[in-house]
């Protein structure tokens, strides 16, 4: 893995997942390392499968949209380090793709993406090794440009429901850097304030990763968005002192029935809004509803190592022997969601048959 510090002007507009094609011999997959900021702005080029398993794991590159286009870009990098003449093109991708499925269990995203690409290359099946490593290139580019797109859509769709004045509550990062650019929940938001809205966000810092604190803050602060950080217990104080009209989050994956699960803490974020009648949404694209599910038990939740909890930026703060609980992801069930919003619209109420009649416009 190769680093590349950069400048915070060469990362407007900010598109974390790219595929780097001048990376010696083949090209390689390239981010911005979301570990490191927002004290610095490094690019990292994984020219390896092992060095972009690392880099979705470890959260390196995260968000439910950009992990499904990194993973994608993945494939490629797999298929670069197998020798042209080895095993049939659909075999190789299914292994590489067995290998991406087991970096994170919850975002949906990424099992749609590595199924596209099992596809694409099942269709290949036959041609030219590298003629077939091109189009499945191709195939990646194809997704992240759709992921780009949906998320304009995603703001558009949801742009009017922030008004002037309001304070607006969000919960871990949903913006440009959880997707291939533009993000969800906050694409809400880029939308309103390019329709000249003014509103206040308020950040919840999001223990315990601080994914709201480094990288929403980070993001609405380059973008002139009015930004307030909050530390995750203060919620509650600000609903109380009607601060807050909206809340709106990304999700990682959205059942049949509306259920959908987010960062760890979203689902208190819910149940606060409910009980002081503040509407409460979920910005998410299509690639994050799966249908396969009933409800939002079945969601594979992804539960991290205690040494998250247990230290903040590496630094102990608890007995190192305390056992430590550290789901990534909650379930809000759909009673406590007021509206999805997706690239095709609003979808409000949340019940199966209207998720259906919306996703199959
Ligand atoms: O663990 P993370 O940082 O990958 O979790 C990200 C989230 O929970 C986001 O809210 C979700 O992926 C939606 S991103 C548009």
């Amino acid at each position: 893995m190769k680093n590349v510090t950069t400048s915070p002007a060469a990362n407007l507009p900010l598109r974390p997942v790219w595929w780097d094609a001048a990376v010696q011999p083949h090209g390689a997959l390239a981010i911005i390392d979301q570990t490191r900021l927002p004290a610095e702005q490094v690019q990292l080029r994984c020219g390896t499968l092992e060095s972009v398993i690392h880099a979705i794991k470890t959260l390196q590159v995260r968000g439910a949209p950009a992990i499904g286009v990194a993973a994608a870009y993945g494939v490629v990098v797999g298929l670069n380090e197998l020798p042209p003449s080895g095993e049939s093109l659909s075999q190789s991708v299914r292994q590489i793709c067995g290998r991406l499925a087991a970096s994170r269990p919850t975002a949906v995203n990424l099992f749609h993406a590595l199924e596209r690409m099992r596809k694409r290359a099942d269709q290949l099946q036959g041609r030219n090794w590298l003629e077939a490593r091109d189009a499945l290139l191709e195939e990646a580019h194809a997704l992240r440009a759709e992921d780009a797109a949906t998320c304009r859509g995603i703001g558009q769709a949801g742009r009017h429901l922030i008004q002037n004045g309001m304070g607006v509550l969000t919960h871990c990062n949903a913006g440009a850097l959880a997707a291939s650019e533009y993000g969800t929940a906050l694409a809400v938001l880029y939308a309103a304030r390019e329709a000249g809205r003014a509103f206040k966000v308020y950040a919840d810092e999001t223990r315990p990763l601080l994914q709201g604190a480094r990288l929403t803050c980070w993001e609405l602060l380059q973008a002139g968005v009015d930004t307030t950080l909050i530390c995750d217990n203060m919620a509650a104080t600000l609903m109380a002192q009607q601060r807050i009209h909206l809340v709106i989050t990304g999700a990682d994956r959205i059942a049949a029935n509306g259920d959908a699960a987010n960062k760890i803490g979203t689902y208190g974020l819910a149940v606060l809004a409910a009980a002081h009648g503040i509407p409460f949404y979920i910005a998410a694209p299509s690639s994050t509803f799966d249908l396969n599910l009933k409800d939002g038990t079945a969601i594979p939740i992804e539960h991290r190592d205690p040494a998250e909890v247990r230290t903040f930026r590496g630094q102990p703060i608890a007995p190192d022997a305390v056992a430590c609980f550290n789901p990534a992801f909650d379930v809000t069930p759909a009673r406590l969601i007021t509206g999805l919003i997706t690239e095709k619209g609003v979808i409000y109420p949340v019940t199966p048959q209207g998720i259906r009649r919306q996703l199959s416009r």
